[in-house]
């Protein structure tokens, strides 16, 4: 069944979820405040780089069932279905989420209802959030509802996330059975094909979103912190993340040591699960949230203290090149990036850094204007003393170290993502390093 839905937001969540709603046969009108935003995707260019979603986007223009406005009257005219996609990022000067977006697009929307409506909230907001919004959409139009049925796509794998889902999460107030009939009904084929589905309260629906995010920085961090304890123990994480991911009970995925865990999501969801439950009088449950951080800081750092072990002394004055800027490979997206944060660190201590990344380059000029960039690995590497490798795109992994090693001065890399085969590189001549991993 086409359904007539309205996406609030078209930034990495709702650019994608406007595009695969569209894909699903669904009429989609989507809005966002920023004009040049709205206008690059009515023609057919997306705002950020996801693998698939340009192509995607093209055929939904052409089907003519996806349009894009900034103007609220025009979505709410032709939506029955509205879902709130608008970013919530942390604030600034504190831990907390910047709720600026959700207040103000929620307070549009409502202003310009014309008839009842369904809104589904999608973004990740501090619990308490959505019960105070149904209240606000309730006191302007009875008859409408709001559910929160949170979002879980990863950069990268955005398309596949919407369109199958690991599972469909629906928060619904206890007197409301249509605002979960309505998601039921727009992803009503994942429902056929066996999509488990959840159906809960409010408020467990918004923690399931965070408190995932804060499971997943945990895991990372968990093996990270296992990392520096091989360290000085004169053990190798990597053989040790390895036999722990044979455990069932605990799983390979998310446990791969390196430089730890970047980007729009991880990061501020973490601190803002520790503000919001501190805040609650959960402060003691949530402590642990600090350390999680503090570890996954600590992983930049340390690849900037051997950085200077490798080069035998300060920094200042020598040549590094910087292989990866995003802050995962398969994206363009540098928000957190552990390999930008690596790479400034090192320039403000006067080293001369040249950056190259496959596809970052642009956001990364944005956010690190002061960092010099390279249109290639070899250029980024040319005459180096030293090579670091912190996003592991598969371009980095296919190098020759033969080959590669004529572009630079000194054959040395630190492979902080466990990206390349140490035998391989050593053979070449390379001095190799990788964090947790010890001298042999
Ligand atoms: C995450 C969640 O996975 C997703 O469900 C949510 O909707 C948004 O946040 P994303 O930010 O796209 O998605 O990245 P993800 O693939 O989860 O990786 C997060 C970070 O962890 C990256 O910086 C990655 O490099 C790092 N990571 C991941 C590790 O350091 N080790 C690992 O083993 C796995």
């Amino acid at each position: 069944m086409s359904l007539r839905v309205g996406v609030v937001g078209c930034g990495y969540l709702g650019a994608t979820t406007a595009v695969c709603l569209s894909s699903m046969g669904h009429h989609v009108t989507a809005t966002d405040v920023d004009a040049a935003r709205v206008q690059a995707l009515n023609e057919g260019r997306t705002p950020f780089f996801e693998p698939g979603l340009a192509d995607l986007l093209a055929t939904q223009l052409a089907s003519g069932r996806l349009k894009f406005t900034t103007e609220m009257p025009r979505l709410t005219q032709q939506s029955d279905i509205v879902f709130l996609c608008v970013g919530t990022p942390q604030s600034a000067g504190e831990l907390a989420t910047d709720m600026r977006q959700v207040d103000s697009a929620t307070q549009t929307l409502i202003a310009a209802l014309q008839h009842p409506v369904v809104v589904v909230g999608k973004s990740t907001v501090p619990v308490g959030t959505a019960a105070r919004l149904r209240a606000e959409l309730k006191a302007h139009s009875p008859n409408s509802e709001l559910v929160w049925s949170p979002e879980f796509l990863r950069e990268g794998r955005a398309i596949e996330d919407t369109l199958a889902p690991d599972r469909i999460v629906i928060g619904a107030a206890a007197d409301d059975a249509r605002g979960s009939e309505a998601v039921l009904a727009v992803f009503a084929d994942q429902v056929a094909a066996g999509t488990p589905v959840v159906h809960t309260d409010l408020p467990t629906a918004e923690l399931v979103k965070i408190s995932a995010n804060a499971y997943l920085a945990t895991k990372i961090s968990f093996i990270n912190a296992m990392s520096e304890v091989c360290e000085v123990a004169g053990a190798n994480v990597l053989k040790l993340s390895e036999a722990l991911g044979y455990d069932e009970r605990i799983g390979a995925k998310f446990l791969r040591p390196g430089l730890g865990y970047g980007g729009g999501c991880l990061p501020k969801d973490v601190r803002a699960l520790y503000a919001r439950g501190s805040e609650l009088g959960a402060a003691q449950a949530v402590a642990f949230l600090d350390e999680v951080d503090a570890i996954n800081q600590r992983c930049r750092q340390r690849v900037v203290d051997l950085t200077e072990e490798v080069l035998g002394g300060p920094v200042a004055g020598r040549r590094i090149g910087v292989l990866g800027a995003a802050f995962k490979p398969n994206t363009d997206d540098t928000r957190d990036s552990p390999a930008l944060d690596v790479a400034g660190r090192l320039h403000l201590r006067g080293a001369s850094v040249s950056v190259y990344d496959p596809q970052a380059m642009q956001t990364a000029r944005r956010h690190r204007p002061t960092l010099t960039y390279a249109e290639t690995a070899a250029a980024a590497c040319r005459d180096a003393d030293l090579v670091l490798l912190l996003t592991e795109w598969p371009e980095f992994s296919a190098l020759d170290p033969e080959e590669f090693g004529r572009a630079v001065r000194h054959r040395r890399i630190i492979d902080a993502r466990h990206a390349l085969v140490e035998k391989d590189w050593s053979a070449a001549g390379w001095t190799y390093r990788a964090p947790g991993v010890s001298l042999s």
